[in-house]
């Protein structure tokens, strides 16, 4: 798929911005602070339905707005093609008087919540922050594993937000228990609901690591041209199928991992074993006031050649693996969609040598449609600029033709 129009309003730093597109690279240059990772953000932003970037959703409206219109707001909108069909999508968001933001999202005019919106258009965004999925925190991970997911199975954005609620209330109810009031009773319908939601999330991040430890190895040997192998591994908070954990601390033995990536239990079966979990570690969790296992518990492990690259990666490695699970989510899009999504890749090649460059612009070239941005044009070799379906220079939230 690919974008054939955006419009921003009051969006960042653009006032009025309206851009016609069309399927290739498109290189978008620009010194520091002028507006090219808020151009990519808002293209995120339709197909997400929200900021990456943003703390509030008040902080994508524009300061000129918000400071001098009587009633500001930000308007979001694209024109997309997909192989079958064309659509418009717009969002739009508005400050009411206590200055809680509203939200509006239309899909060719029509209004729709923000679970039926995503997964319309699918964009694949790379930050140079992405290093953050490898070194950070598990939740980082699971933020990638999630928002990648929504994207391409609506059942997964349902089933989530379905298990957050059900967490809230949950763990609301395990603090009340602890503290000795009401009864234990109404936990079993909290686990229920739980366990069935949970399920869910479980078997598609266990069925969607699996592929992408596949698309990633694939990725990452390209990218590092060094005959290492990455691997994927997902670490459930507790295993529905009870196989020993693993020491990441150390190298890992290929045979040690086969067993951890084989898992074949169906949702309903999943479910089951997470209630029997629940049940288990129900007086903990009383004494607790939370929810102790669960998705909102898990990891992913990455590993080259057994070595787990969290804990003990060098820095280039982290990098291509960021980059390579990039490329691994639009290999999985395309799989799963039918469709390439739109790939924005933000200030990606200052942080490459020369043979990485070469690569990563060979893969950005077999994309339907991308957008990447640098602060200079000699990132770009001859050849890819030639090739590119348009180059353009931001200034000051102006984008200009070169
Ligand atoms: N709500 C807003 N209203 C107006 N301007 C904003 C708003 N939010 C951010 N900006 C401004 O937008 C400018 C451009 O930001 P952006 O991050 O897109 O720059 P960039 O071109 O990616 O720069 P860099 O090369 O440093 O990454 C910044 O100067 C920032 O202060
Ligand atoms: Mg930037």
């Amino acid at each position: 798929m690919h974008l054939t129009k955006l419009a921003l309003v009051n969006f960042r730093n653009y006032a009025g911005l309206v851009l016609d597109l069309g399927p290739g690279p498109l290189l978008l240059c620009g010194d520091n602070a002028q507006g090219k990772t808020n151009l990519l953000e808002a293209i995120y932003f339709l197909a997400t339905t929200r900021s990456t970037f943003a703390r509030a959703e008040r902080q994508v409206i524009n300061w000129q707005s918000l400071e001098h219109d009587a009633l500001p707001f930000a308007r979001l909108e694209a024109h997309v093609q997909r192989q079958n069909s064309a659509f418009r999508i717009d969002v739009t968001l508005l400050p009411d008087e206590a200055g809680r933001i509203h939200k509006e999202m239309r899909l060719n005019g029509v209004k729709k919540r923000a679970l039926d919106l995503v997964g319309q258009l699918n964009a694949v965004l790379f930050i140079p922050e992405d290093i953050d999925l490898v070194t950070g925190a598990p939740a980082a991970r699971r933020r990638y594993l999630d928002i990648t997911l929504c994207q391409i199975e609506p059942s997964y954005c349902h089933a989530l937000s379905q298990y957050n609620q059900t967490l809230t209330q949950r763990n609301a109810l395990l603090k009340q228990l602890g503290e000795r009031q009401g009864s234990q009773d109404q936990l079993a319908f909290w686990d229920e609901q739980l366990a069935e939601h949970g399920a869910v999330l479980i078997v598609s991040r266990r069925e969607a690591i699996a592929a992408l430890d596949r698309l990633g190895r694939e990725r990452y040997r390209v990218l590092s041209n060094q005959g290492e192998t990455l691997r994927l591994y997902y670490a459930p908070s507790f295993d529905p199928e009870d196989r020993p954990s693993l020491d990441y601390q150390r190298p890992l033995l290929l045979e040690e991992l086969l067993p951890s990536a084989q898992a074949s239990l169906s949702v309903q079966e999943v479910a089951r074993a997470y209630l029997l979990r629940l049940r288990q570690a129900r007086r903990e969790e009383i004494a607790r006031g939370m929810t102790l296992t669960g998705p909102h518990r898990d990891d992913v492990h990455f590993l080259v050649d057994g070595v787990d690259l969290t804990l003990y990666g060098s820095r280039g490695q982290q990098r291509t693996t960021a980059l390579a699970l990039r490329f691994a989510e639009v290999d999985l899009m395309r799989q799963t969609t039918g469709e390439s999504p739109v790939l924005l890749l933000d200030d990606v090649m200052s942080e490459l040598d020369a043979g990485r460059r070469a690569r990563v612009t060979a893969m950005v070239g077999d994309v339907e449609q991308s957008i990447v941005t640098t602060t200079d044009w000699d990132d770009f070799t001859d050849a890819f600029r030639d090739r590119a379906a348009g180059l353009l220079q931001v200034v000051d939230g102006e984008v200009e033709p070169v």
